[in-house]
């Protein structure tokens, strides 16, 4: 079976769980191996000059492990195409350095991930493409900045990373359309059991597969996904030129943390449900981030695009940085850690771990703020972990 019958087989109606479990991932035709076998290899024989068997010549432009990832991850988020890169980072500068050029402009948000900031202020800001932080929440802000100055993009998360902020993807996918820019979405913290942005009107979804994905902390990985299918031959062009490519191993494992991705996801949001509501009756918090909670500015349009709220939840102490500081070391089955999006409980302090690049500029975080990306061990003893940290 070629990469195109494979990416057309997860194209046939079935439900999420069953394309997570089969797209992509037919029996392998020569063995019928259950399950896709890593080709840990880097180039094909030819059948005389360019008779490839399946299109497969050499490894950077095509694995069969990485096709059936990508038409897998193609299946999951409802896209044309998707493309697995070696992480996050090169799926997100693969894809702008293929849909910008230099002297243009993109509109990010106020709160995203550091790294994703970084990539725009400190890489691509010397290829001369311009960004300006917009608080892409809010409609409004978004549709005056892009009257002010056309992009070719607009960048957003959402849930928002680490302030749990909600974006109308429906809204600013008509915004952008009207504008003629295109909409990213960084899904990473929904995955695509909780939201598919692409359905709703999004161009690019773009994830760090390393994280819910993957599920297991044991594993690096990004993904491009994207609606054009013209899009995504340029894209692929551009991934071959450039080479971030994900590797066999680490594309069979990234499949095999999707195949769960569901049961988990479904945990995860009981879980970190469970936290949040613990959280927002503690007196030592102060606030408690999660679109779960009715009183969360974004919990409407979050209750309207996702199909649960996630596991990722963010609090802020009372005592400030230090207290903040303090708790994330003295809890016991949340691992203090960057990263999120594994079966095991992670407690991190973003201003001086994950979002230490953003310090000084508009997307700086509180230095209050505690982001805990919450497992699917027992929801009591979760709970119980916290309390004591909290005392
Ligand atoms: C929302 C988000 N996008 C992108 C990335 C980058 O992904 P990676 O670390 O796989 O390069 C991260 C990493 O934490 C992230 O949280």
């Amino acid at each position: 079976m070629t990469a195109g019958d494979r990416r057309r087989a997860g194209a046939d109606g079935n439900g999420f769980e069953t394309l997570a479990i089969h797209a992509g991932q037919e029996p392998d035709p020569a063995t019928g191996a259950v399950v896709p076998p890593i080709y840990q290899v880097s180039t094909y024989a030819q059948d005389g000059v360019g008779g490839t068997r399946g299109g497969y010549e050499y490894s950077r432009t095509a694995n069969p492990t990485r096709t059936a990832l990508e038409d897998c991850l193609a299946a999951l988020e409802g896209g044309a195409r998707a493309l697995a890169f070696a992480s996050g980072m090169a799926a997100e500068d693969c894809l702008l350095r293929t849909i910008c050029r230099p002297g243009d402009h993109v509109l990010i948000p106020h709160d995203a991930y550091g790294g994703t900031f970084r990539l725009f202020d400190k890489i691509l800001s010397s290829w001369q493409l311009s960004y300006q932080p917009v608080a892409v929440s809010d409609p409004q802000a978004v549709k005056h900045a892009l009257a002010g100055r056309p992009a070719r993009a607009v960048w957003v998360e959402t849930p928002t990373n680490p302030l749990l902020s909600i974006v109308d993807i429906a809204a600013i996918a008509q915004l952008c359309s009207d504008a003629g820019a295109l909409l990213v979405v960084d899904n990473t913290f929904a995955s695509p059991y909780l939201q598919n942005p692409l359905a709703l009107g999004a161009d690019v979804v773009i994830h760090s597969t390393t994280k819910y994905l993957g599920g297991h902390s044991d594993v690096l990985g990004g993904a491009a996904v994207v609606a054009d299918p013209a899009l995504g031959e340029a894209l692929a062009f551009a991934q071959n030129a450039t080479g971030g490519v994900a590797g066999p191993f680490d594309s069979w494992l990234t499949l095999r943390g999707i195949r769960t991705l569901a049961v988990r996801m479904d945990r995860h949001s009981q879980n970190a449900a469970r936290v949040a509501d613990m959280l927002a009756a503690h007196p030592a918090v102060a606030a408690v981030l999660y679109p779960g909670l009715p009183g969360h500015p974004g919990h409407e349009t979050a209750a309207k695009q996702m199909r649960g709220f996630g596991g990722m939840v963010s609090f802020r102490v009372r005592g400030g940085a230090e207290a903040a500081v303090a708790v994330c070391g003295r809890t016991r089955l949340f691992t203090l850690g960057e990263s999120l999006g594994g079966v095991e409980s992670l407690i991190e302090h973003p201003a001086r771990m994950t979002h230490a690049s953003a310090a000084g500029s508009p997307l700086e975080v509180p230095a209050d703020l505690v982001r805990l990306s919450v497992g699917i061990e027992s929801g009591d003893d979760l709970l119980e972990d916290l309390r004591q940290a909290l005392r």
